[in-house]
């Protein structure tokens, strides 16, 4: 369901070829419509075609599959008007809406990968980007480093004195600090945020550490094999031109409306009235993982975090899937025996738990989920669905089985039909027992 399968740019043009009638009187659409004028080619040369447009714009291991968004769609039977997705990502369902012609809310609580999303769906121009391009180089070579722009960056961040272990050398740092400053001139909003995005996409690679489910971790060797600045002119360049060229190749899509809303989906989707025929999501897993630390590094670079209260926000805001900060742990207003059952037994392992909030989490987990639930059975369309894909967990070999706790919730809340199907097995992280296969299914719910 999650790392597309395909590439994403083959997947929409298989899409299209055998796209139902309402795509064929949509200007700009599909293989034959694609424009590369010459002046475009140059900017486009290093890219090396690996990855699947839009998704290659910044990596985000766990976006949907495309083909699973126009499946999604595809299932309903009908052409839907406007579709959601309350836990948006990097923006897939965002961008498959919009190619497809289709109205879409999408609320993502990660201020970084709401830019993401926006830059992806934003109507910018090849031409505009061009001509930034060239004025961007230009005030680059002419713009002092100014280390103090990144005065509000944790100890860790930058090289310096009496330091054992860093992200960034002073030099990459003064160099980071000069593509601030002239990101804050370019005038055009949505041109200001696609260079945003850019800079975000290679901050990690043209660093000393990389990022993965267990979080930050140093690359070897990082003393003797650190980055330069010439690294990150050289990245900056390549991610600008393979995000560049999926703005030149789908230049002439539909431009639906897409709102995309940066907050959190427990509060945020009370905003929304116009009905959805689709809702259409995958919630993070109730695994202990906080996206706020996997998208620490762009969040305090770019200057969406200034401090720690700021980062201690962001992780109120997002879902109760983990314990990285105190906060109340409420259950479901609605019974599910399988989630008393699940909570009773991790209470009685609590002292096998690595952190004694666990059970309490797993059952705020819940509440979050029927929260969100609540608000897409309020603007679900007579004949519209739900679909969620789900994961589940495991704490002291207690199974945590998220996708029959939601339908049991979920047939209290009086959905009128529930469906439960299992896709996958993923193996467990290391911390919730490594070799354990955990189930990811789709739960699939009408009104
Ligand atoms: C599994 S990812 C979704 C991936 C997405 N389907 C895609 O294709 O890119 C879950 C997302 O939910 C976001 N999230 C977590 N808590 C949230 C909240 N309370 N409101 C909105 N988004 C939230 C995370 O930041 C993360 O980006």
């Amino acid at each position: 369901m999650r790392n597309p399968p395909f590439r994403y740019l083959q997947t929409l043009q298989e899409h299209f070829v055998t796209a139902p009638s309402w795509f064929s009187s949509v200007d700009g659409l599909g293989t034959n419509n694609a424009r590369l004028p010459a002046t475009g080619a140059s900017l486009t040369t290093n890219q090396d075609g690996k990855g699947t447009a839009f998704q290659r714009w910044f990596h985000f291991k766990e976006a949907f599959s495309p083909s699973f968004v126009s499946a999604a769609i595809d299932s309903l039977g009908y052409r839907p008007q406007h579709i959601a997705d309350p836990f948006g990502g990097s923006g897939t369902t965002a961008i498959t809406a919009q190619l497809m012609s289709i109205d879409a809310t999408t609320v993502e609580v990660n201020p970084f990968l709401a830019d993401v999303i926006k830059a992806k769906v934003s109507p910018l121009s090849a031409e505009k980007l061009r001509h930034a391009a060239a004025d961007f180089q230009a005030s680059l070579s002419g713009t002092r480093s100014n280390i103090s722009r990144l005065s509000h960056l944790p100890p860790t961040f930058i090289e310096g004195p009496e330091k054992p272990r860093w992200i960034f050398p002073l030099t990459v740092a003064r160099h980071l600090s000069r593509y601030l400053t002239c990101i804050d001139q370019i005038a055009d909003v949505d041109t200001q945020r696609f260079f945003k995005v850019v800079l975000g996409a290679v901050l990690v690679e043209c660093s000393n550490i990389y990022v993965n489910g267990k979080g930050r971790r140093y690359r070897s060797a990082w003393q003797e094999n650190q980055p330069t600045p010439k690294k990150l002119d050289e990245l900056f360049a390549l991610r600008f031109n393979t995000s560049f060229e999926d703005v030149l190749r789908f230049e002439g899509r539909p431009r639906s409306r897409i709102n995309v809303i940066n907050g959190d989906s427990r509060t945020a989707l009370a905003q929304v009235s116009e009905p959805i025929d689709l809702a259409v999501f995958s919630p993070p897993y109730p695994n202990t993982f906080d996206y706020t630390d996997i998208y620490n590094v762009e969040l305090w670079v770019l200057g969406y975090l200034g401090s720690s209260a700021d980062n201690a926000r962001l992780r109120k805001e997002t879902l109760r899937s983990h314990v990285q900060v105190s906060r109340p742990y409420d259950s479901p207003a609605k019974s599910s025996q399988l989630l008393a059952q699940t909570i009773e037994a991790l209470n009685q392992q609590k002292e096998r738990l690595w952190d004694s909030n666990i059970p309490a989490m797993v059952g705020a987990y819940f509440r979050d989920l029927e929260i969100v639930l609540e608000q897409c059975q309020r603007l679900l369309a007579p004949s519209g669905k739900v679909m969620m894909v789900v994961g589940d967990s495991r704490y002291a070999n207690v199974r945590i089985d998220v996708a029959n706790i939601i339908g049991e919730i979920a047939t209290a809340m009086g959905f009128g039909s529930v469906a439960v199907r299992e896709v996958r097995q993923m193996r467990s992280s290391a911390q919730q027992g490594g070799r354990l296969l955990l189930a990811e299914s789709i739960v699939e719910l009408r009104g």
